[in-house]
């Protein structure tokens, strides 16, 4: 009984939810915020105007109801807007993915220092890979939201990676998919090859950073 209580409540919860993201304020405050980190990401890459490409590409997202009401659920809290707008931070999101491990650190330093963002948190998964082996330099950033009310301000998930890191978390993700139909020994097998191409990866980004580097010196 208990359970059926809870789908109930969780159908309701994604109702609500779906109902609340589709609502132009809503869209018009999460595109602010997507649109100040993408403003301030293109000032620096006219600033830096190196000749190789520094910025590869810049994506973006606003989190679907599906998405917020799994991680609410995943995370323990009742799905509502309420919660959503309080408990998650990525609803806005935006992936800036660069060529060399150093520009990752260049881009989020010039992001942490910028006055536009005040910095919630840093969270630094090259230093220190996921146990799955993802790595990237996530910063969660408010900011002020100018068109609500007094004070109102608004969050940002921002992914710094390089192109190698995007490579390896996209077709981690693709194959995670895939995963719930696979026994647990199989999961585990997966799980491991991932982790051990993850590392692979992250040596091969190393060498090219000391290839660049080298022609840099020539
Ligand atoms: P989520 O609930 O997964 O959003 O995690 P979180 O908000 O507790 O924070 P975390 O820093 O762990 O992850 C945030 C985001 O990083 C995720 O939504 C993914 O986009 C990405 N991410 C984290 N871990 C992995 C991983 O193992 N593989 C891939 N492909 N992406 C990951
Ligand atoms: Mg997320």
């Amino acid at each position: 009984m208990g359970k059926s209580k809870n789908a109930k409540q969780n159908r309701e919860g994604l109702a609500e939810l779906t109902k609340a993201f589709a609502e132009p304020e809503y869209i018009r405050k999460q595109s602010y915020a997507i649109a100040t980190v993408e403003s301030l990401i293109r000032q620096y890459e006219q600033q830096k105007g190196t000749k190789h490409k520094v910025i590869n590409s810049v994506s973006e997202r606003i989190k679907t109801a599906a998405s917020a009401a799994e991680k609410l659920e995943r995370k323990g809290y009742e799905i509502s807007y309420e919660q959503a707008v309080q408990r998650l931070n990525d609803l806005a999101g935006v992936r800036i993915v660069c060529s060399f491990r150093d520009e990752v650190y260049q881009v989020a330093k010039y992001l942490i220092e910028h006055p536009q963002l005040t910095i919630i948190k840093t969270k630094d998964y090259i230093k220190k890979p996921k146990a799955s082996g993802y790595q990237s330099v996530h910063l969660i950033v408010s900011m002020p939201y100018p068109y609500g009310e007094e004070g109102e301000t608004v969050r940002a998930e921002i992914q710094i990676r390089t192109v190698a890191m995007n490579y390896w978390a996209k077709l981690d993700h693709q194959l995670c998919y895939k995963q719930e139909k696979s026994t647990p020994q199989e999961t585990e097998q997966v799980r491991k090859e991932l982790l051990s191409y993850a590392q692979e990866i992250a040596k091969i980004d190393k060498k090219m950073l000391a290839l660049r580097k080298k022609i840099e010196a020539m």
